[in-house]
């Protein structure tokens, strides 16, 4: 059973399939923290309507962690690191966390951190991965899961999954395709990384 926490900055729709899949038994592990740098991210609220209908063991520790409360970088990511090692976290999950780690926070948890982005890495690392594929005029598109270092969307990867990109497509029509294979693709990374399926690192 893997011990999951999870980082958000905003809607954590990967976060409730992580958290669908794990009630419906497809998936291994637990989410024992999740920890957002924006205070108004819609994935706290997620977690608030899951804790309002969980057994009191089920229910998910929240934190909200931002950058402007600390002098810098570092120190903002000591606390959360500091929290992840508190609540003894197996895996570090990146579920929409719009920030890049330092070469600090990478290095205390080795390829124990993962993260998934919407795209066929290493094409269109950053944001707004669809609308750059897109622009760029790929006809296949799709994303990525892999291991977390500190540059933009770098790191091993370890899985992925390709989805056309269709004439006419607007960047909220290809983002929503390739949304529902990231939920798939999420969760089914976890699951082989806690049935030793795919080694960490
Ligand atoms: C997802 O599409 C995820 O792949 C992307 O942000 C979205 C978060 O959605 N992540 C990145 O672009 C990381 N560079 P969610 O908050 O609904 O899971």
């Amino acid at each position: 059973m893997l011990k999951l926490g999870v980082m958000v900055s905003g809607r954590g729709s990967n976060l409730g399939a992580i958290m669908k899949n794990i009630s419906e038994g497809k998936l291994d592990a637990i989410v024992e923290v999740v920890i957002s740098n924006k205070r108004d991210a819609q994935a706290l609220r997620r977690v608030e309507e899951w804790n309002a209908r969980a057994d009191d063991d089920k229910k998910i520790e929240t934190f909200t962690v931002e950058r402007s409360s600390f002098a810098d970088k570092d120190s903002f990511e000591e606390n959360i690191a500091s929290i992840m090692e508190e609540k003894r976290v197996d895996l570090i999950v990146l579920a929409g966390y719009m920030s890049v780690l330092g070469s600090k926070f990478t290095a205390r948890f080795g390829a124990r951190i993962i993260n998934i982005h919407p795209s066929l890495l290493p094409s269109f690392p950053g944001l707004h991965a669809q609308k750059q594929a897109l622009t760029y005029g790929v006809k296949i598109s799709g994303c990525t899961v892999h291991f977390v270092d500190e540059t933009l969307d770098g790191g091993a990867i370890i899985s992925q999954v390709a989805v056309p990109v269709l004439d006419g497509d607007t960047e909220s029509v290809l983002s929503e395709r390739i949304l529902k294979e990231e939920h798939r693709l999420l969760p089914e990374t976890i699951q082989k990384l806690a049935t030793n399926q795919i080694r960490f690192g």
